[in-house]
């Protein structure tokens, strides 16, 4: 079976900002639902904060928090220490469980951190330029390339207009 796949997910605002505050800072219910689509029985590595911000391991994934706490410890949960120790785990995960991917689901600073080593990015745009104190890396086009893009209209589920891209290596 091949290596599998380091894959980011974010969901991210027209100026970059994906959060403030340690929460989301929108609502976007297809989005919601299309991360769960992304993610499910996949291993999911996020740092300490943005699990603190969801509070609980998500259903149906194999959750790895990064933290350099010595004492963290939640159960459900698997504790990596630094990126490497993470992208480990993760492959590990996904051979155990028979999927292709190790999926990382932020926030700012893990994002930044798994860049680049990431071999797709899963993003979702959205149409808002909104205030905040996380936000995700550039993404050069000379490195990125758009291999997919769906637009969809601002609607009663949706606070605003978005895009599902799929962004791989050039
Ligand atoms: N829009 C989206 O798609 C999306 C997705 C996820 C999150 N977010 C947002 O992003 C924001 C949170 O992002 P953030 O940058 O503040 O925090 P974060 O990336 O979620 O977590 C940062 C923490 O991760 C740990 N960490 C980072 N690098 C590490 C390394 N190399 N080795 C070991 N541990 C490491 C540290 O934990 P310790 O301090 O415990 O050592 C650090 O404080 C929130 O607003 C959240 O809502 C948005």
């Amino acid at each position: 079976m091949a290596k599998p796949a380091v894959i980011l997910v974010a969901a991210v605002a027209k100026n970059g900002i994906i959060g403030a505050d340690n929460r989301l800072i929108w609502r976007l219910k297809s989005d919601m639902k299309h991360f769960r689509a992304l993610t499910m029985g996949k291993a999911l590595v996020m740092g300490r904060k943005t699990f603190e911000s969801i509070g609980k391991p998500l259903p149906g994934r194999h959750t790895i928090v990064l933290t350099r706490d010595p004492a963290f410890a939640v159960e459900g949960v698997r504790v990596a220490r630094s990126v490497e120790d993470a992208i480990a785990i993760g492959q590990e995960v996904a051979r155990e469980s028979g999927t292709d991917a190790v999926m990382v689901a932020g926030g700012g600073e893990i994002y930044a951190a798994f860049m680049p080593l990431a071999d797709r990015l899963e993003i979702t745009e959205v149409d808002l330029e909104p205030a905040g104190d996380a936000s995700f890396p550039e993404i050069s086009p000379t490195r990125w390339r758009e291999e997919t893009r769906h637009d969809f209209p601002k609607s009663a589920d949706d606070e605003a207009a978005f895009a599902f891209i799929s962004y791989v290596r050039r």
